[in-house]
């Protein structure tokens, strides 16, 4: 399963993405997490080491094309390291979790970054999954991706939105968008909850329950200040993870 996080700045794509990673990993997934944010710190929400040690996709242009010539009509990616060792260079890995990082260059102008969202676009065309295996891919706010069909290849895309008018009208806009692109799975997540006033805001502003809802939680709040990965959490978060996954699980498996 291939699965694309969105919404507005700030509103928990990063710490979700990395609590689903530690959901799936506990239910016996082999989790990519790429992070796409051009100024990413996924690496450290996962723990996972320092990620300017790794070689960002962007550069596997060339490799992809050598490959592209001599393994034509099958899929490129074999996302296992042992097998594709080409892969080891671009990857981090820690306790079954492995980190790649776009590594998208702004222009002064700040312009797209063309040749690093080709390459996104085409691994999440191209990787041949099996069932056990997730890609989790952590984007920059807004709604740019959508708008460069980056993440049309993904099979579900996560909106989180938080209980506020400006929330619901990003999230409602990047729904929008995800299904001209035609996204096949699109779920409201709802972050930053603190009473069902907020749940039953979201539910009625969106049209539609989010499968699930994040509670505002001081462990996350304190996880974050101490510098700490949050994937290993489970405080404070009401089961909010296993719901999520439950939740993509139950849909994407039918
Ligand atoms: N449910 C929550 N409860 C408490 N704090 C949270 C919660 N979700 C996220 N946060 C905190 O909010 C801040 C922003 O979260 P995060 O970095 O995940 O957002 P983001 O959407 O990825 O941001 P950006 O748009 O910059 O990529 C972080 O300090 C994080 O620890
Ligand atoms: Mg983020």
């Amino acid at each position: 399963m291939k699965i694309a996080v969105s919404g507005k700045g700030g509103v928990g794509k990063t710490t979700i993405m990395a609590l689903l990673a530690g959901a799936l990993r506990k239910q016996g997934h082999e989790v990519l997490v790429i992070d796409a944010d051009p100024s990413p710190h996924m690496a450290q929400t996962l723990g996972i080491g320092d990620s300017s040690k790794i070689k960002p996709i962007a550069e596997m242009g060339k490799l992809l094309a050598e490959r592209a010539g001599k393994t034509e009509g099958s899929p490129f990616y074999n996302l296992n390291p042992e097998v594709n060792d080409l892969l080891r260079d671009f990857m981090l890995e820690k306790d079954g979790i492995r980190l790649m990082v776009l590594g998208a260059i702004r222009t002064a102008e700040g312009g797209c970054a063309c040749p690093e969202n080709h390459v996104l676009r085409k691994m999440l065309k191209k990787m041949l999954l099996t069932a056990k295996e997730a890609v989790l891919v952590d984007m920059e706010a807004g709604v740019e991706h959508l708008g460069r069909g980056t993440v049309a290849g993904a099979d579900c895309l996560l909106i989180v939105v938080i209980p506020s008018k400006s929330g619901v009208r990003t999230a409602l806009k990047i729904k929008q968008m995800a299904d001209e692109v035609r996204i096949p799975h699109v779920f409201f997540v709802g972050n930053l909850i603190q009473s069902d006033e907020d749940r039953t805001f979201l539910t009625t502003e969106l049209g539609q329950e989010p499968v699930a809802f994040f509670p505002d939680a001081t462990t996350i709040r304190q996880t974050e200040r101490a510098g700490q990965p949050v994937i290993a959490l489970e405080d404070g978060l009401e089961n909010a993870p296993k719901v999520l996954l439950d939740k993509i699980l139950a849909t994407l498996t039918h």
